[in-house]
């Protein structure tokens, strides 16, 4: 028996975004979600159930107008808020593709890139869209273990280093020819509460310069005629609700950036990082893009007038909470296990390689039946994987209508590091991504096939001829 939940009426239009929340990362499913005359989930004018059939199963859904409206609410608070200069970067770790560089691009945001294929792939994008020149103003180039080889590649493409530790600014010193711009990271020492492998703020972090050794720092950096340092950053973590932790961080880094110029290094940025969270149940209560930005800004203004220093140029680098709500994952319905007065499983055609977070940080999420969304949501079932692996659970105790094989169940807000940090395990492809915009449905990443999970395989000919 599937155990029955009576008192507790959900369906999937429980999760509908709510129109009077204007911030996309306050809702749980797209901005655009809605149900259709068929009772199917429609995203950006588009019906779930036909792109699925259309594009296949499991089927990453990315909303465009969710990324375009959570993108201009960090541009427009940015300028209505904050008084001096400001640039708001993509965090490109949460997912980084042609599309969706050119997507924010399109959007007038820079990008934080953490390797060189993350370089490569916004460089690429930029370049399509015919916008390489501007590449040296909208990348800035981070990592604690950058090699030499991806430093030359930032330097080659005049994209800003954020230094994060001494290895890294002496290998930069042999490196540079001519003047190179950068940036130093510093670790602030600010708690925050959010999952301990998402904090990096805390001095024990493998992130950024030891703030003790600032004075040092300063003096090297200043000494070095190849190395431009235009600003400071920190970051102190991810998924974070309370807006103490930026404001503590700013004032932290407005007061380095005063001993910085009294040590006569004119730094005139401070990157305050990303980490803004999102909703991804009813539990979940981030403030909007405009609330933080606005708080943001107000500390950052503070600090300075407190030490009478001039206002600095602002950044902010969100990933999370630019994404994270503007996709879902399509997934089709297959076997089921009923274990009387225990659980149900109901298994889906994907699982930890496509959303590895549930089993890395035991994230919680929410999902809806999107081919019967006005049916009560009366069951308590455990949503699994099909991985070989016991923790590949998606969902445990889900409430849903009952399901069948076939059915196609949408896991909502996966929208950032789902993709990203998506495997191969037991060599499943990927999922295929369409970007969906007003009726609209473009295939951004190809679904991959058994061939391209051979394709780097080598089999050398001695094991071949082995008898
Ligand atoms: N800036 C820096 C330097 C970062 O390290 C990060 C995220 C961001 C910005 C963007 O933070 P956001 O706005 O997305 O919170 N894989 C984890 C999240 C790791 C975050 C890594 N750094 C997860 O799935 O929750």
């Amino acid at each position: 028996m599937v155990s029955a939940n009576l008192d507790l009426s959900l369906k999937g239009s429980d999760y509908l975004p709510s129109p009077s929340v204007s911030s996309p990362n306050q809702q749980i499913s797209p901005i655009t979600a809605q149900i259709n005359q068929q009772d199917h989930l429609e995203i950006g004018g588009c019906d779930v159930v036909e792109l699925v059939q259309r594009f296949g199963s499991p089927l990453y859904i990315l909303d465009e107008e969710t990324v375009r409206l959570a993108s201009s609410q960090y541009r427009e608070s940015l300028l209505r808020y904050y008084p001096g200069t400001s640039q708001v970067i993509y965090a490109s770790k949460a997912w980084c593709s042609l599309a969706i560089c050119s997507l924010v691009a399109s959007e007038g945001l820079g990008f934080d890139v953490v390797s060189g294929g993350e370089l490569y792939t916004t460089l690429e994008a930029l370049e399509r869209m015919g916008l390489s020149k501007q590449a040296a103003q909208l990348i800035y180039f981070h990592g604690n273990n950058k090699s030499p080889a991806e430093l030359l590649y930032a330097i080659e493409n005049k994209c800003t280093i954020i230094v994060d530790n001494w290895w890294e600014l002496e290998t930069l010193v042999k490196l540079a020819e001519q003047p190179i711009q950068i940036m130093l990271r510093l670790t602030p020492g600010i708690e925050c509460h959010t999952h301990e492998y998402i904090r990096t703020g805390s001095i024990d972090s493998k992130f950024g310069f030891d703030p003790n050794q600032l004075e040092t720092l300063f003096d090297y950096v200043q000494r070095q005629p190849n190395l431009k340092c235009v600003g400071l950053h920190a970051h102190i973590g991810s998924q974070i609700f309370e807006r103490q932790p930026h404001q503590d961080l700013a004032g932290v880094l407005v007061g380095w950036l005063a001993q910085a110029k009294e040590q006569g290094l004119e730094v005139e940025t401070l990157n305050l990082g990303g980490g803004l969270g999102i909703r991804y149940t009813e539990s979940d209560d981030p403030p909007s893009i405009v609330e933080w930005v606005k708080a943001l800004s107000a500390a950052v203004v503070t600090a300075c007038e407190q030490l009478g220093t001039s206002l600095p140029r602002l950044m902010v680098e969100p990933g999370r909470s630019l994404i994270g709500t503007a996709c879902v994952t399509a997934y089709t319905v297959g076997s089921s296990k009923e274990i009387p007065k225990v659980r149900t499983y109901i298994a889906v055609d994907g699982g930890m390689s496509d959303n590895p977070r549930p089993i890395t940080y035991q994230s919680l999420y929410r999902v809806v039946l999107a081919n019967q969304m006005s049916e009560e949501a009366q069951f308590k079932v455990t949503i699994a994987g099909k991985h070989c692996e016991s923790g590949d659970i998606l969902i445990k105790d889900a409430l849903l209508p009952k399901t069948k094989p076939g059915d196609i169940l949408v896991v909502l807000a996966t929208g950032a590091y789902n993709s990203s940090m998506s495997s191969n395990y037991n060599r499943l492809p990927r999922p295929a991504a369409v970007l969906v915009y007003q009726g609209e449905a473009n295939l951004i990443m190809q679904r991959e096939t058994y061939l391209d999970l051979v394709r780097q395989d080598i089999l050398p000919e001695r094991l071949i001829n082995f008898t």
